[in-house]
């Protein structure tokens, strides 16, 4: 029992020695602190929902290394995911539930269906409450940098109307991914303990968009 324990920490630390090795460098959004938060919310919210912490901990720790943004597809970035994992002492269900889990869980196609698993469900809680709160706000301005978007553009309509080609080459701002994506994540949520966190992010994130356009007509 206690080597297990022992092999279960092993485990933990050479995931975030991996995950660190991928994502130190990266400029998108998906660096290693995100991971690190969205682990910290995992680990808080596990327990509340009756999930195994072992397993959401590990899922969220590798959630991001197979991203498309991070490597040539995403189904060679979940390769490299898998051969990863087929290093360690697992149990081959561990392996395939958090292969399950990060092949599923990016929030970007709208339509996707719910994650099937309870720990899957609190994984994707904690990356989605990454996205809400002023740790959001600052990350939002960062990718928009990036990307090479102005902060904010009057003429730019929120682009609900476009098909997903125009929308996909279409000119956009940080403050139009505020309304387009992150606005909306709130009622997206899976879990009752993310909610509650979700809901007071979200107002703290309506306040500061709203005191963002009286600022720009000098009307605060
Ligand atoms: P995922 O974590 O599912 O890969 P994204 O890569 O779409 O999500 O986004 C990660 C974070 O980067 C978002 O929470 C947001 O803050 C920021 N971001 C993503 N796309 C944009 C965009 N077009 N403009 C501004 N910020 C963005
Ligand atoms: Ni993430």
């Amino acid at each position: 029992m206690e080597q297990h324990e022992a092999d279960r920490r092993e485990v933990l630390s050479e995931a975030e020695r991996f995950a660190k090795s991928v994502l130190e460098h990266d400029r998108t959004g998906h660096d290693w602190w995100h991971v690190h938060r969205v682990v910290k919310l995992a680990e808080r919210m596990a327990p509340e929902e009756g999930a195994d912490v072992f397993i959401c901990i590990l899922a969220a720790l590798l959630h991001d290394v197979a991203d498309e943004k991070l490597n040539e597809s995403k189904e060679l970035g979940l390769r490299k995911v898998g051969e990863w994992l087929a290093t360690q002492p697992l149990e081959v269900e561990e392996v395939e539930h958090v292969m399950e889990i990060i092949s599923t869980m990016s929030f970007n196609a709208g339509s996707n269906p719910p994650m099937r698993t309870l720990e899957g469900r609190v994984v994707q809680d904690a990356d989605r409450l990454d996205a809400i709160g002023a740790i959001a706000i600052a990350r939002t301005f960062v990718y928009a940098g990036w990307k090479g978007d102005p902060i904010h553009d009057p003429e730019l309509q929120p682009r609900h109307a476009m098909t997903p080609d125009e929308y996909r080459h279409g000119k956009s701002s940080a403050i139009n991914h505020f309304h387009e994506k992150l606005l909306k994540l709130k009622d997206r949520i899976n879990t009752a303990s993310a909610r509650r966190i979700a809901e007071e992010r979200h107002r703290y994130m309506e306040q500061y968009v709203e005191r963002f356009y009286q600022e720009w007509e000098g009307n605060a």
